[in-house]
């Protein structure tokens, strides 16, 4: 059988390497302690659970779901972004419902790029944003990301003939992997450098409340309030722990709205209508599970890089996101798979190669903070006795 080209570059992922590594360690009798995956181990709250199981025996919940959801999920999404960052959202034409923002960003490019146009992308970034470029055909320019400036972009080094082929922009702050968070200055030379090129401006914000400072963190429609160039992508995943449940939203320009429903609806038929009753619950519920969530990464993660730090690995303490991203001890300086898929057979910590993440990410680590403290603080006492 022949299978399109585009296959071959969804298939080098490095993620599937330390899945076998894993394996082959558990396969071994390892007690295996993961901290590859970001995905939360809290639980989804009771008034959340409570509103898909009253769905559940509502037969009106069971057909297809058809258009861009219900009107209420809409509303509930738009008044929720409006009261937290106060740009006022039109629900019926500036809001999506999506099947988690993953499934958006990686269908966004099918809608916005021809055959061999480029996306300029977060180098190091979140995989599914090069996935969906690939599934469009298109071409990536990596944008670097160094500590020395902060893990953003300087735009004006991406080549003048790379702008000329562009469509759009991907940015991502909070940032995984390197929890960096982007000042609204920033998004502010984004929106002008996207309009001056004429590029879609995407903003995927899974840890829009992942932050551990007072300032809120900015979204990129606060300095794009008439939404030009922009359309932001949020979840459910991180926030209200609803992961595996799949639900999540874009909001912005109208149009890119309409373009992204359109190649959606080649695609699916939205989530489960109880799962969008879930989310209104959340959305529009008492917010104190958010803060409890919050507390614990930033409890999380002061255990950790204290733990780190007593064994000599110095890391900066992030500000966001439940990610540590520590650059290697020198000895492993430029092997992140290698450090990966030796410190997991070894040891049964299990950790995500920067290398992953794209050519920027070499040289680095990323623990996601996705146990209790104690077993952190087992992990750092087995990564000690590694190194
Ligand atoms: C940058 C980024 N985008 C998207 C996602 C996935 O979000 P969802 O569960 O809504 O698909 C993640 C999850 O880790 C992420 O870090």
């Amino acid at each position: 059988m022949q299978f399109a080209t585009r296959l071959n570059f969804l298939q080098a992922n490095v993620f599937a390497d330390m899945d076998r590594a894993k394996a082959k360690a558990k396969a071994a009798g390892c007690d295996v302690i993961d901290l590859s995956l970001g995905s939360s181990d809290l639980p989804a709250e009771a008034h959340v659970l409570a509103a898909i199981a009253k769905s559940l025996s509502d037969p009106s919940t069971h057909g297809y779901l058809l258009f861009h959801g219900t009107q209420a999920f809409r509303q509930a999404a738009a008044s929720w972004y409006t009261h937290k960052f106060g740009v006022a959202i039109d629900p019926e034409t500036e809001v999506l419902p999506l099947i988690g923002s993953q499934e958006g960003t990686a269908h966004l490019p099918l809608a916005v790029l021809n055959p061999g146009d480029f996306a300029l992308l977060l180098d190091p970034g979140y995989p599914s944003h090069a996935g969906g470029v690939y599934l469009a055909s298109g071409q990536i320019y990596p944008m670097p990301l160094r500590a020395e400036n902060g893990f953003l972009p300087i735009f004006e080094e991406i080549p003048e003939s790379v702008l000329a082929q562009s469509k759009m922009m991907v940015l991502s702050y909070p940032h995984n992997p390197t929890t960096a968070i982007a000042p609204l200055s920033f998004f502010k030379s984004a929106v002008s450098f996207c309009q001056k090129y004429n590029l879609v401006l995407v903003h995927d914000f899974p840890y829009a409340d992942l932050y551990f400072g007072q300032a809120p963190v900015p979204s990129i429609l606060q300095a794009d309030p008439e939404k030009s160039v922009s359309i932001e992508f949020f979840t459910l995943s991180k926030s209200y722990n609803m992961g595996g449940f799949r639900v999540g939203y874009a909001i912005g320009n109208a149009d890119l709205i309409r373009a992204l429903r359109q190649v959606k609806a080649a695609v699916d038929f939205n989530q489960y209508k109880g799962i969008l009753n879930g989310a209104i619950a959340a959305l529009t519920g008492s917010q104190t599970g958010v803060k409890t969530v919050v507390e614990t990464f930033r409890r999380r993660r002061d255990v950790f890089v204290g733990a780190l730090d007593r064994v000599g690995w110095q890391v900066p303490t992030p500000q966001a996101a439940l990610y540590v991203w520590a650059k290697l001890p020198d000895r492993w300086a430029n092997h992140s798979i290698q450090f990966s898929t030796k410190l997991v057979e070894a040891t049964g910590v299990a950790v995500s190669p920067g290398a992953g993440f794209g050519k920027h990410g070499e040289g680095y680590v990323r623990f996601a903070l996705v146990h209790d403290p104690e077993i952190l603080e087992k992990a750092v006492d087995r990564i000690a006795q590694f190194l």
